[in-house]
């Protein structure tokens, strides 16, 4: 694609403009945004990159090795591995309001990069995988008074104190655009291809409070729905799909025992860039038969919903 190609020449040209000889920070959540910044950016300048992958403990199953290794193993890109899950489990422990939990966690983004940034001789830029859409829904609808939605972890916000300045090299780029920059990148289709994944993680999947318990069982969940769309060949029709853990116990019956255990929800969307969408339309087959296989795979989850609402009036992620 001759457009992309050229956007992205001129983006490096930038870049370089930008950045000179000083050291860039890029955080890295494994998604694909985050994911085809950071190429761009090594593309741009080399070694003068360092990536920082903080593990919020709020990842989906494996993903935080798939990341460090398709990173360290095929990229070579210089990589800090952060674990820093007890930090943000710790600070979120009792908070159930949505913003609470999501500004907890921007904050805790910025003293986590200050603190890797401090360790990076002359690093003066944090890069960001920040989209257009993500811009534009964090500021206000148009016309009516400034409302924000959610606040986006990743938009704004960043502290004078930080005395980082921001390079965010994706921001006029909408979603499927940012794919094909990726593909002219050179990342994999596998990569490229990947559903969106939020910056909060999984605790914007976990309606009230957040537990570990509760992390592993919606992780385990999670995967088994992934691993259903996969098989019956949906996975790229769907913009996203995950499951949300609820705050709620129900009452079950396994074999001769009463069971009393957490309701998930299966959501999956179909959106050309997030900003609307529509529930994606399973066959009932395909429902009941992901219901079961929860079920009967996953501890801690007896009964399975599946979440049909639209964009708006809902919103993708369920907080
Ligand atoms: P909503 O839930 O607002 O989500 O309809 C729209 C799209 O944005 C993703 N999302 C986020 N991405 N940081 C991100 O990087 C965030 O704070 C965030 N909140 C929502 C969401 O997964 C969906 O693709």
């Amino acid at each position: 694609d001759w457009t992309m190609a050229a956007y992205k020449d001129e983006a490096i040209r930038q870049i370089r403009e930008q950045v000179g000889d000083k050291q860039v920070i890029c955080g890295l959540s494994g998604g694909v945004d985050s994911s085809v910044a950071a190429v761009l950016i090594h593309e741009a300048i080399g070694d003068q990159l360092t990536c920082v992958f903080v593990d919020h403990g709020l990842l989906r199953l494996n993903e935080a090795e798939e990341v460090v290794g398709m990173f360290r193993d095929h990229y070579n890109i210089p990589l800090i591995h952060a674990d820093e899950s007890d930090l943000f489990l710790g600070e979120l422990e009792g908070v159930s309001d949505p913003e609470e939990k999501r500004k907890t966690i921007g904050r805790l983004f910025i003293d986590v990069f200050q603190k890797y940034a401090g360790e990076i001789e002359g690093a003066e830029f944090l890069a960001q995988g920040t989209l257009y859409p993500d811009v534009i829904e964090s500021v206000s609808f148009s016309g009516g008074p400034s409302v924000t939605i959610k606040s986006h972890h990743n938009v704004g916000g960043l502290p004078e104190k930080m005395g980082l300045k921001l390079v965010e090299p994706l921001r006029e780029l909408f979603k499927d655009e940012v794919r094909a920059l990726g593909h002219e990148l050179g990342l994999p289709a596998s990569f490229i291809g990947r559903h969106p994944f939020p910056g909060p993680g999984l605790a914007i999947r976990c309606p009230g409070e957040i537990t570990r318990d509760k992390l592993e069982i919606l992780r385990k969940a999670d995967a088994v729905y992934i691993d259903q769309i996969r098989k019956h060949g949906l996975y790229d029709d769907i913009w996203q799909a995950f499951v949300a853990i609820l705050p709620v116990r129900t009452v079950g019956v396994m074999g001769d025992g009463r069971t009393y255990d957490y309701a998930c929800a299966l959501r999956a969307v179909t959106s050309v860039d997030g900003m609307t969408a529509d529930y994606y339309p399973f066959s009932h087959d395909f429902l009941g038969e992901t219901a079961t296989r929860i079920i009967n795979e996953v501890k801690g989850i007896n009964r399975v919903t599946y979440d049909v609402t639209s964009k708006p009036p809902g919103t993708i992620e369920w907080e």
